[in-house]
C-alpha cells in the first residue's frame, strides 16, 4: 500500500483583472495568483483494487461536504485513474481534513483536487505536462495550484505559467464574512456594472515585481475588478473590507469573488496584530503566509 500526505493551500489573487464574457459564457482573466497557508491536510493512500474497477473512497472531516463525485477531489481521483491506469484497477482511499472555509473563493475545492493528482502523481510518476492537462478539466482554478508558487493566470484560469520573483514571503490575515457569494452571480454583477473598463493590474505588477520587494509599494499595485460589483451587493463583505483596512492592513483586496477578504501585512509580527484586533468580529480569521511546495 502507497501512502502520501500533502497539503493543498489556499490562493490569493493579488490582482485579478476580468475581461468580458466570451461565447462559452467564462470571462478571459489576468491575475497574478499566490498559493497561502491556511491549507487542507490530505492523505492518499492506493492498493490495486481485487475487482475489475477503480474504487475511490473519500472521507472528510466536514461532514457538510459531499464525498462522491460532487467533491472535486473524489472526481480527481476518478479522472486521473481513468487517464494514467485504465488497465490497472485501483483502490484509492481519500482522507481530508478542512482547515479552509467554503464559499470564499480561497480555491479550497480546486486545491484539494490538485492535491489528490499531485499525491496520485507521486505514486504513479505520470507525465506532468499530462497532469496539467487533465487538472484544467476539473476546474479553472485547479492548474494553478499543480504549478505552485507564485502564478500569471489567463484565460479561464486554465493557462498558467509560473511567475519568477525574489519576492520570498507574504504575510497577513484572511476574514470570512457570515456570507456567501456565488460565483457565476459575481460574474453577472461584474457584466452589469455601467462603463466598466478591465484593469491592467497584472501587467503593472508583473513590472513592478522584478525589482520592487517593499510590501508597502507592491501593495498599492493589487487590484480585484470584483470588488465594487461584490461591494455594491454585499455590504458585509463591503464592512469586511473596510474593518480589516481600519485594523491596520497595507491593503485590504477582495479574495477573487468573495466573501473572503485578505489584509497584507508587513512581516510576521504585523499579520499576527492583525488576526488578534480581528478575531472578535468575524466566524472566520486567520494568520495567512505565502506557501511553496513544488509537483
Ligand atoms: O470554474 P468554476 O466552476 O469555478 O466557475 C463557476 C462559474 O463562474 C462558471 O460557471 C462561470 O459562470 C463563472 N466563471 C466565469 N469565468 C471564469 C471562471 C468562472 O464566468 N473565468
Amino acid at each position: 500500500m502507497n501512502a502520501v500526505i500533502v497539503h493543498a493551500p489556499c490562493k490569493i489573487n493579488l490582482t485579478l483583472d476580468v475581461f468580458g464574457a466570451r461565447l462559452d459564457g467564462y470571462h478571459d482573466l489576468e491575475s497574478i495568483v499566490v498559493p497561502f497557508t491556511p491549507a487542507d491536510e490530505i492523505s492518499v493512500k492506493s492498493k490495486p483494487a481485487h475487482t475489475p474497477y477503480h474504487h475511490v473512497t473519500l472521507d472528510c472531516d466536514d461532514s457538510s461536504l459531499p464525498t462522491d463525485e460532487g467533491n472535486l477531489a473524489f472526481r480527481a481521483a476518478i479522472v486521473f485513474l481513468n487517464r494514467f491506469m485504465p488497465n490497472q484497477p485501483q483502490d484509492v482511499t481519500i482522507r481530508l481534513s478542512k482547515k479552509l472555509p467554503c464559499q470564499s473563493d480561497l480555491g479550497g475545492g480546486s486545491s484539494d483536487a490538485a492535491a489528490v493528482l499531485k499525491a496520485l502523481h507521486r505514486i504513479f510518476c505520470v507525465d506532468p505536462k499530462e497532469l496539467l492537462e487533465l487538472g484544467s478539466t476539473i476546474g479553472s482554478d485547479v492548474s494553478l495550484f499543480l504549478i505552485g508558487g507564485p502564478v500569471l493566470m489567463s484565460g479561464r484560469g486554465e493557462k498558467v505559467a509560473r511567475l519568477i520573483t525574489s519576492l520570498s514571503h507574504i504575510f497577513g490575515v484572511i476574514v470570512k464574512p457570515d456570507i456567501e457569494v456565488p460565483t457565476a452571480k459575481a460574474y453577472a454583477l461584474v457584466d452589469a456594472l455601467k462603463n466598466r473598463v478591465p484593469g491592467k493590474s497584472t501587467e503593472r505588477l508583473c513590472e513592478l515585481l522584478r525589482t520592487e520587494l517593499s510590501m508597502e509599494k507592491l501593495g498599492v499595485a493589487f487590484n480585484n475588478d470584483f470588488e465594487d460589483a461584490i461591494f455594491q451587493a454585499y455590504p458585509e463583505v463591503a464592512e469586511a473590507y473596510r474593518c480589516v483596512a481600519s485594523a491596520g492592513a497595507i491593503r485590504a483586496l477582495l479574495c477573487g469573488s468573495g466573501s473572503a477578504v485578505f489584509g497584507l501585512a508587513r512581516d510576521y509580527d504585523h499579520a499576527t496584530q492583525l488576526v488578534n484586533l480581528l478575531r472578535a468580529r468575524f466566524p472566520y480569521v486567520t494568520m495567512a503566509t505565502s506557501f511553496k511546495e513544488e509537483l
